[in-house]
């Protein structure tokens, strides 16, 4: 069995990974466009974008405008032939401005998550933009599709199947995730090829579901081919590359971590999470964390009750005070050992994938 391609409605990657978006920042334009450059998918991570900008803390709206922008056209300078993506979370307040921006830019294709992205097709609209929700089971793949069907005339040129060992927000109840029957990734992959298959049908078209959440190696990967994919997103590998866009005190957290040193936590957002249990999760379970102001950033957020500011928490983290940050992981970050180009890891990956491909 040969490494498959994904194509992606008149684009191809010629490597199967979709590199996971990371927010806030950690998945800019030098990452995804390294992944991009290598034959893969990369992702921008469209949460608070601006968070660099000098008047972010007064001006939230307009400086995430002008920083998406402004990584969209670094990310295609950087990868001029390459596909690069943005990631919207559906539970943000500025979804549907941000997104037209990317659109207006000529983004390659929009993933979304963390809610349903139900009208995601009538942004993009007379577009080339491609569009893929990230769904957690074969159930939620079919009210979306069903959704965009009805309502659009139109279906995912791209699902992404995101499993219980991903990082960042996870779309399973915390009981599901502590509790012994875990939905098992490939298990939920098959699920979601078989809801998507009436609407590639319908709309003669093949959409690529795409399988993520703990793939570490290419054995992983092989795995995942197997069992039906397209393809893999994976994202805690990205982090511990050159070009991700982190300071060096967040990769090296990575690095550093260890199997014991990981929490599912209960988000400001209402979502559980998969996070490192560093000094900042210790002191807010504790005693909470001052939120001064509000950047209005997320749906589901109440600044009166949130124990701490995700945002502050993710932009601490990601400009290296990661003591005082919130820093999401895989399940698999104790694994990661040390930090590569993207090049050579993705060489790495492709060589274990081909090679346990090879074995049957
Ligand atoms: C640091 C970090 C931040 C993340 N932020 C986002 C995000 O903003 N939006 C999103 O859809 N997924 C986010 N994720 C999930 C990843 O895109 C990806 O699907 C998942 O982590 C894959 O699992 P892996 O990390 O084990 O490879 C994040 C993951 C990590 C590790």
């Amino acid at each position: 069995m040969n490494l498959p391609q994904i194509e992606l409605n008149g684009l191809t990657a010629t490597v199967p990974i979709v590199q996971g978006a990371m927010g806030i920042g950690v998945s800019g334009a030098r990452l995804a466009a390294a992944v991009a450059n290598e034959g893969g998918i990369g992702m921008i991570s469209g949460v608070n974008v601006g968070y660099r900008e000098p008047d972010f803390f007064n001006h939230t709206f307009e400086a995430n405008l002008r920083a998406l922008v402004s990584e969209i056209r670094k990310a295609r300078q950087l990868a001029p032939k390459g596909i690069i993506g943005l990631n919207l979370l559906v539970a943000m307040n500025q979804y549907q401005e941000l997104a037209k921006a990317a659109v207006d830019e000529g983004i390659d294709l929009i993933v979304s998550g963390a809610g349903l992205p139900l009208k995601l097709p009538g942004i993009v609209r007379g577009s080339k933009t491609r569009i893929a929700p990230i769904v957690s089971s074969g159930k939620a793949s079919e009210i979306v599709l069903k959704y965009w069907d009805r309502h659009f005339d139109t279906t995912a040129d791209m699902v992404v199947v995101e499993g219980t060992e991903a990082g960042g927000h996870l779309g399973y109840s915390p009981e599901i995730l502590a509790g012994p029957n875990k939905p098992k990734l490939l298990d939920t992959v098959k699920e979601v090829i078989e809801a998507v298959k009436p609407f590639g049908e319908k709309f003669k078209k093949h959409i690529p579901v795409i399988a993520g959440g703990g793939i570490f190696d290419g054995s992983d990967i092989a795995k995942c081919i197997r069992a039906g994919a397209d393809g893999v997103q994976m994202a805690t590998r990205f982090v511990a590359t050159d070009e991700c866009d982190a300071d060096r005190a967040y990769k090296e957290a990575y690095v550093n971590a260890k199997e014991e040193d990981i929490v599912i936590i209960k988000s400001p957002v209402g979502m559980p999470g998969r996070a490192l249990n560093n000094a900042f999760i210790k002191r807010v379970a504790e005693c909470g964390d001052d939120i001064k102001g509000c950047f209005s950033c997320l749906k589901g957020c109440n600044p009166k009750v949130a124990p701490y500011c995700i945002s502050k928490a993710l932009i601490n983290a990601v400009t290296g005070k990661v003591d005082d940050g919130l820093i999401f992981v895989g399940s698999n970050v104790h694994r990661v050992k040390g930090i590569v180009p993207v090049r050579e890891l993705i060489a790495e990956l492709k060589n274990e994938a081909k090679a346990a491909l090879a074995v049957c």
